[in-house]
């Protein structure tokens, strides 16, 4: 996703937006009391990001576009999912079988994946969507009211990663960024957990204990992986869930791939001694900041992805890492190109043409743009069974920074 400004000044809140975040407010403050009075940040986070008719993605609230709070790259083109359809027939003509899209958002992607599947005559039988958000699923019934019945027949939701594994393409645009995850500070001892707490006016406040064995082994494991050590009063994120997520997505999937979109690094450059205060994030109205705790349940939170555990986490899971590339070099294998060069050609020839070709010519400078999406965001291929290396690697291999 993708602030439009950064400033630090946060719009007001809508007296709506008032009411709701009171509602989130106190399920918080009862959490904290039922957990002794101090709630692990993960756990925080499952509430404002997912507690049913109360957390971001579980609520009502925009979130996406432009009266949203950022945009992602297949709600800001349609050259994005024209992109990645390119891939997914690929896999689909290697492998068989269909499509699966984990955290569909508002449908943006999977209503350019099909348009643009259906053109290169590879649609397949089926396309799932897995959705954890009520709001959000009904969203997508929604958007996809108005497609054709070509594809709209092919769109089923699941509840759950199917129990007989699937063959095809498993697709995830920004959501692993999105899975709770803990924050941590590292001393000289045992490392410090992140959490949060109440003041005594009842404000919520951050708060840190020390780590239990489990997070303090975790994070002396990720320190003796990197190449130096992490200074006393390094602050970060580690995100236990990837492991158990793509364990589950390994045992989904017979026979294709998994492709994984998310800004991210890996592990040596995430945990850089530079990086000493952590990548998380919080966007409200295209305002990013790094304040977790303001607008509980009206904003979005998330943290950088750590590649390198994402690639161990498919290697115990038996799967192959079959490509990682920046985002623009995966574009640009996968014909972004030659989509400009199509728009630029009608240009010359139909009136009104030239305004849709600026605009795209716009949208694919932010996808590709080293400082908007081009290289913050990677693309990870996680495969099953391929014969053949896959198209969208072919520019790019940065396997080895993992
Ligand atoms: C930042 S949004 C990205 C939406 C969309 N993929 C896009 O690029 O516009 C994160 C999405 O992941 C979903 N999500 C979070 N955890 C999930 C999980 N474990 N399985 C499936 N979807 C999940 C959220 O509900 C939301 O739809």
């Amino acid at each position: 996703m993708t602030p439009d400004t950064a400033v630090t000044i946060l719009p007001p809140l809508r007296p709506d937006e008032v009411r709701h975040g009171a509602a989130v407010l106190q399920t918080v403050r009862d959490a904290i009391g039922t957990h002794g009075g101090w709630l692990a940040f993960d756990d925080y986070l499952r509430i404002v990001l997912y507690a049913p008719g109360l957390g971001y993605y579980s609520a009502g609230s925009v979130k996406f576009g432009r009266g949203g709070d950022f945009v992602t790259a297949p709600e800001l083109s349609g050259l994005f999912g024209r992109c990645v359809a390119r891939q997914c027939a690929e896999i689909l003509q290697l492998a068989g079988g269909d499509v699966l899209e984990l955290g569909a958002g508002t449908g943006a992607l999977a209503a350019s994946v099909l348009a643009a599947l259906y053109e290169l005559e590879a649609l397949p039988r089926h396309y799932y969507i897995l959705e954890v958000s009520a709001d959000l699923r009904a969203r997508q019934e929604q958007r996809f009211a108005s497609l054709p019945q070509a594809l709209r027949a092919r769109l089923r939701w699941l509840d759950a990663l199917p129990a007989a594994p699937m063959a095809g393409v498993i697709l995830a645009n920004e959501v692993a960024d999105a899975l709770p995850f803990k924050r941590f500070t590292v001393t000289s001892d045992t490392p410090l957990e992140g959490g949060v707490a109440l003041s005594a006016e009842g404000a919520l406040i951050e708060a840190e204990r020390p780590a239990d064995a489990l997070l303090a082994a975790e994070v002396a494991q990720l320190a003796a992986s990197l190449p130096e050590p992490l200074p006393p009063g390094y602050r970060s994120e580690l995100c236990p869930m990837l492991q158990p997520w793509i364990a589950a997505l390994g045992a989904a999937l017979s026979r294709g791939a998994a492709l994984l979109i998310d800004y991210g690094l890996g592990r040596r450059e995430y945990y850089h001694p530079q990086r000493g205060q952590g990548t998380l994030r919080c966007h409200f109205r295209h305002r990013a900041h790094d304040n977790a705790l303001l607008n509980p349940g009206l904003q979005d939170i998330t943290a950088w992805v750590d590649f390198t555990r994402v690639a161990e986490a498919a290697v115990d899971a038996q799967l192959e890492v079959g490509g990682f590339c920046t985002q623009a070099a995966f574009l640009l294998a996968n014909g972004i190109e030659s989509d400009l060069a199509a728009s630029a050609a009608s240009a010359a020839s139909a009136a009104g043409a030239a305004t849709e070709q600026a605009r795209l010519a716009s949208e694919a400078r932010v996808l590709l743009l080293p400082g908007e999406m081009g290289e913050s965001f990677k693309v990870m291929a996680l495969t099953r069974g391929l014969a053949a290396p896959l198209r969208g690697f072919a520019y790019q291999d940065l396997r080895r920074s993992l």
